[in-house]
């Protein structure tokens, strides 16, 4: 597996909404060797402000020499983030970590919430590519963060459900309530977002027997295996290390309930 320090540059700033941003990014090495759900660590800053890079997904391999990163403005480095303009470097270290597995199954269900959605639209892609069913469930606070995505995943031939918390679009509620009906003939299950929702969601696919994976979230210092700071429990009273084991696993691996 091939990581690269790269000194990318800034080709376009899109503000999708309220505080959902996307950059796009000339990294032709990052960009060649990236794989759906694998992230990179951002040096958010010009200088040492903030002083640790912040990790984001890997939102969409443009081609072989740009990738998108989907970000919420939360903090510091993503509203320096979101002052970038075109021209301007975004030193990165990527990709990382492990990435979304895809095997043969033909029919496929991706359940996104929040900024969680980023790296499916990479994955759907790809998918796609080889002509697999996907059925792509959303969930967001407000109408407005989901309405770019949903065209980009229609576009792709995805068939996309909503949900929003204040039912400006779609199913007024949760996004994993629409999860079971959809499950009926799917081989297989990713998810990305709150964590109640990954553990609902892996609730479902395991009592349906439908292989699921998770890209959890969790602070990062390094991204690098080093710190040991992204910890979280797994089965059999193993700790997995996030940056590293992750931040793809498979459902079964996490222990949801500590
Ligand atoms: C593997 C991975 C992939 C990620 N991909 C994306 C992505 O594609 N798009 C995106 O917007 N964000 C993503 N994140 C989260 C992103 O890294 C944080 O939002 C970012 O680091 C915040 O930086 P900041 O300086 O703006 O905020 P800070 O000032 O550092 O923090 C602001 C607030 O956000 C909370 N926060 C910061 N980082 C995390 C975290 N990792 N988990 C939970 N809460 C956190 C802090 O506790 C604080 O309350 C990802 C995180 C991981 C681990
Ligand atoms: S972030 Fe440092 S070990 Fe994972």
């Amino acid at each position: 597996m091939s990581e690269f320090q790269e000194k990318s540059r800034v080709v376009a700033v899109e503000q999708l909404a309220d505080t959902f941003y996307r950059l796009t990014l000339s990294a032709p090495q990052i960009a060649s060797s990236s794989q759906p759900g694998q992230f990179v660590m951002a040096a958010c800053g010009p200088y040492l402000d903030p002083l640790l890079r912040r990790p984001f997904s890997v939102h969409r391999r443009c081609d072989t020499h740009s990738i998108q990163l989907l970000f919420r403005v939360v903090g510091r480095g993503t509203e320096l983030l979101a002052a970038k303009r075109p021209g301007d470097v975004l030193h990165l270290i990527g990709p990382l970590g492990r990435g979304f597995d895809i095997d043969d199954a033909d029919r496929v269900c991706l359940v996104g919430g929040g900024i969680g959605i980023a790296p499916l639209l990479f994955l759907a892609e790809e998918l796609r590519l080889s002509q697999r069913t996907c059925t792509v469930l959303l969930g967001s606070r407000t109408a407005g963060e989901l309405h770019q995505l949903t065209v980009e995943f229609n576009a792709l031939g995805c068939e996309v459900e909503v949900a929003t918390d204040d039912g400006s679009a779609g199913y007024h509620g949760l996004v994993a309530d629409l999860l079971g009906p959809c499950l009926t003939g799917v081989k297989r299950c990713y998810a990305c977002g709150p964590t109640p929702m990954m553990a609902r969601t892996a609730q479902l696919c395991l009592a349906g027997r439908i292989p699921c994976q998770v890209s959890l979230e969790a602070h990062m210092a390094c991204g690098l295996g080093a710190c040991l700071g992204c910890t979280v429990h797994g089965t059999a009273d193993r700790y997995l290390h996030i940056c590293r084991q992750g931040p793809v696993l498979n459902a079964e691996e996490v222990a949801w309930n500590r």
